[in-house]
């Protein structure tokens, strides 16, 4: 069943927002919250160790409805089934999408059940230290070469689960900029260090040029036969694999039904592995698989991802705010961002709908933001006192895992100041206008217990849910990735002319002047 194709500018339910829109664009929540002494209670959802507080956005019981209205017009319920059950809704690239299933331990495909055993092999004979390098010392050095999804989830991960490192030091090298291979290299000892190429497609241009520099390198120091024992890979593509030199006892398969950018449930994810061991990463999935069951089962009106997806189609479609701030007060969480950037914006930054017609509406919201409290020292005065308007997802952690007291305790009121302050604002005092806060900035909180595997698990998979929702309204494609081709195409065509020291390859007048600078 693939998925419906229907434009949502064509259902009752956008006619009746749009009506609803006009109620509500001068609606200041503050007064919502003064009308309804429960309002704080009406707009949150608990969730096994998460409370979501959606109280402070600009909606009132009749847009809740009329959003979940949306849902159901767009066959967002089939939409999901459709997806859980393998069918091939990635259909310009002919795919099924299941990432969910690299996490389902009740209903495991062989195969990434066999995966997933070779991983803990792997990985515990790393930690036991039964897995030597070529001069018979164990490995405490791991290096991820990919890019994108293959490197993004991997060091999100690795960042956010820092306290359960189990003593191993993790590298990424992603960037075809020779800086990010030369200063990684100065830091590692070909000895005690394992490389792990990760690219689904095993073409990535950035990544089959770092890992053969990266090669280069290491048999320079030691010798060819020691490259066995020490690079590994991660891919669909075994015949590159075997091409490049690495064994297929050291090659980790993935799929095509597991896209890129939600890939490190998978192998791809061996780098986590490695860090903080096969138990820990077994339980993030089963965390991930808990928000899988919340999604596919929770009615709507309680559903974490389906609520958080319809807000940001209310903002982005009829209020026309067109980026959203993620804001973590979480140091740990300091990758999240560029992660969710691309696989929000990778996903549904397009405007061919599933019908194949050019859209009249916006999609893709653009996903940016920054760590509190970091954040509120540089970007918040706009949030506060500019003119643009910016929902705003506050993540914020109960417990610290660092046991820092006095820390989180300032990093908790400073993360619940600001949504506070941004809806609250203050008035304006005579003479001095610009100590004006206008307050009444739309914000959400996702409150936290603890920032354990299992809970960052379920965050990920919540914020995977939200931007399938997303594209689900909007009648796109989100598991394709076309847009990122063209770029590919020229710059080859570019690099033919350095090469080959010819411009005349070059049709664009501009470029063609950047490049006689460039070799000057
Ligand atoms: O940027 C395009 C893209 O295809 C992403 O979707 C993907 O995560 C990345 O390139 C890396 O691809 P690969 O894992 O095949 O090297």
């Amino acid at each position: 069943m693939p998925l419906p194709k229907i434009d949502p500018t064509s259902t009752k339910a956008w006619k009746a927002l749009q009506t609803h829109f006009n109620e509500m664009r001068e609606v200041d929540v503050r007064d919502l919250f003064a009308e309804n002494p429960a309002r704080a209670t009406d707009f949150s959802i608990s969730w096994n160790d998460f409370f979501v507080d959606i109280s402070k956005n600009r909606i009132t019981p009749k847009t809740r409805e009329l959003l979940l209205q949306l849902a159901d017009e767009v066959a967002l319920k089939s939409a999901i089934e459709a997806q859980f059950q393998g069918e091939k809704i990635n259909e310009t690239e002919d795919r099924a999408v299941l990432h969910t299933a690299l996490r389902d331990f009740s209903n495991m495909k062989p195969e990434v059940a066999e995966g997933l055993q070779k991983m803990k092999a792997f990985s515990e004979a790393i930690h036991n230290k039964t897995y030597k390098g070529y001069t018979g010392k164990p490995i405490d050095t791991v290096v991820n070469i990919g890019i994108g999804g293959s490197h993004l989830g991997p060091e999100m991960v690795c960042t956010a689960l820092q306290d359960y490192n189990k003593g191993i030091n993790v590298h990424f090298i992603s960037n075809i900029d020779g800086d990010a291979v030369a200063r990684t290299l100065q830091q590692v000892d070909p000895e005690t260090t394992l490389f792990i190429v990760v690219s689904k497609t095993f073409t990535t241009q950035e990544t089959l040029t770092n890992a053969h520099t990266v090669k280069d390198w290491f048999v320079d120091r030691t010798n060819k036969t020691a490259v066995a024992q020490h690079f590994i890979a991660v891919s669909t593509n075994p015949e590159e694999v075997a091409a490049f030199g690495i064994l297929a006892q050291n090659t980790f398969a993935m799929w095509d039904w597991v896209g890129g950018r939600f890939s490190l449930w998978s192998a791809v994810g061996l780098s986590i592995c490695c860090a903080i061991g096969y138990t820990n990463f077994e339980t993030m999935l089963k965390g991930a698989h808990g928000m899988d069951q919340h999604f596919a089962t929770a009615p709507f009106s309680e559903n974490i991802p389906v609520a958080l997806a319809m807000l940001s189609i209310w903002y982005n479609n009829f209020y026309g705010f067109e980026t959203e701030a993620i804001i973590p007060y979480s140091e740990a969480l300091n990758k999240l961002v560029p992660y969710l950037q691309q696989a929000v914006m990778e996903s549904n930054g397009k405007q061919i709908d599933r019908n194949g017609n050019l859209v009249d509406y916006q999609t893709g919201t653009i996903v940016w933001g920054a760590t509190g409290t970091n954040a509120q020292h540089a970007f918040f005065q706009l949030l506060h006192q500019g003119t643009k308007r910016i929902p705003t997802d506050f993540i914020c952690v109960s417990q610290s895992n660092h046991g820092l007291q006095e820390h989180h305790d300032i990093l908790v009121a400073n993360c619940l100041a600001q949504s506070e302050a941004l809806l609250e604002g203050k008035p304006a005092k005579s003479g001095e206008p610009y100590r004006t806060f206008k307050g009444n900035k739309p914000t959400t909180t996702i409150l936290i217990e603890k920032l354990t595997p299992k809970n960052l698990g379920s965050l990920i998979a919540l914020y995977e849910h939200k931007t399938f929702v997303q594209g689900v309204v909007w009648n796109m494609y989100s598991y394709d990735q076309w847009g990122v081709e063209l770029g590919k195409s020229v710059a080859k065509t570019i690099l033919q002319a350095i090469r080959e020291k010819d411009e005349s390859v070059l049709q664009n007048k501009s470029t063609r002047a950047i490049f006689k600078k460039v070799k000057k």
